[in-house]
């Protein structure tokens, strides 16, 4: 079976189609910033934009997202290899703790920000309600979102393309 990784298409054996999509993303492709923690659809931190939407991926079965496209945090830098404003952000504001969340996190945001350019703080807090930070980096989180999205924001009105 073929998925579509990051914009390339990937073969993957058939006998993974019921495995979950976080053993397939980590285990057959290599793509391993998507990390297992409960596996249970509980923390966020195996979380995968999915056709633009979060998914949990240690809760979705390979075959389900064939064809379909997949973006993963190895994907999600600029194609000439310069950083999101998410991750930038996430640097400047020295977000993470142990890190182990974080990918999720950032995936998470970027579902936000790609839907919501501009998020109130209450928007952001919703929409990030559903990823965990054992670390409690949650006041850094939100302050990366809020220049994150203040930079596509000045960035877009200099007429530079910052999505995708
Ligand atoms: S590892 Fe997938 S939601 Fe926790
Ligand atoms: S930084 Fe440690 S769990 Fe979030």
């Amino acid at each position: 079976m073929q998925l579509i990784v990051n914009g390339t298409a990937r073969r993957i054996p058939d006998a993974w189609r019921d495995e979950t999509l976080l053993s397939t993303l980590r285990e057959q492709l290599g793509l391993v910033g998507a990390k297992y923690s409960c596996g249970m659809n509980l923390c966020g931190a195996c979380t995968v934009l999915l056709d633009n939407v979060p998914v949990y991926s240690c809760s979705v079965r390979t075959a389900d997202v064939e064809g379909r496209a997949l973006l993963t945090i190895e994907g999600l830098a600029r194609p000439d290899g310069s950083l999101h404003p998410l991750q930038q952000a996430w640097i400047d504001e020295r977000v993470p703790q142990c890190g182990y969340c974080q990918t999720g996190q950032i995936m998470q945001a970027a579902a936000l920000l790609s839907e919501n350019p501009s998020p109130s703080e209450e928007e952001i807090v919703a929409a990030m309600a559903g990823n965990l930070c054992r670390c409690g980096t949650y006041d850094r989180i939100k302050r990366a979102i809020r220049r994150a999205a203040e930079r596509l924001a000045s960035t877009e009105a200099a007429g530079v393309q910052t999505d995708g």
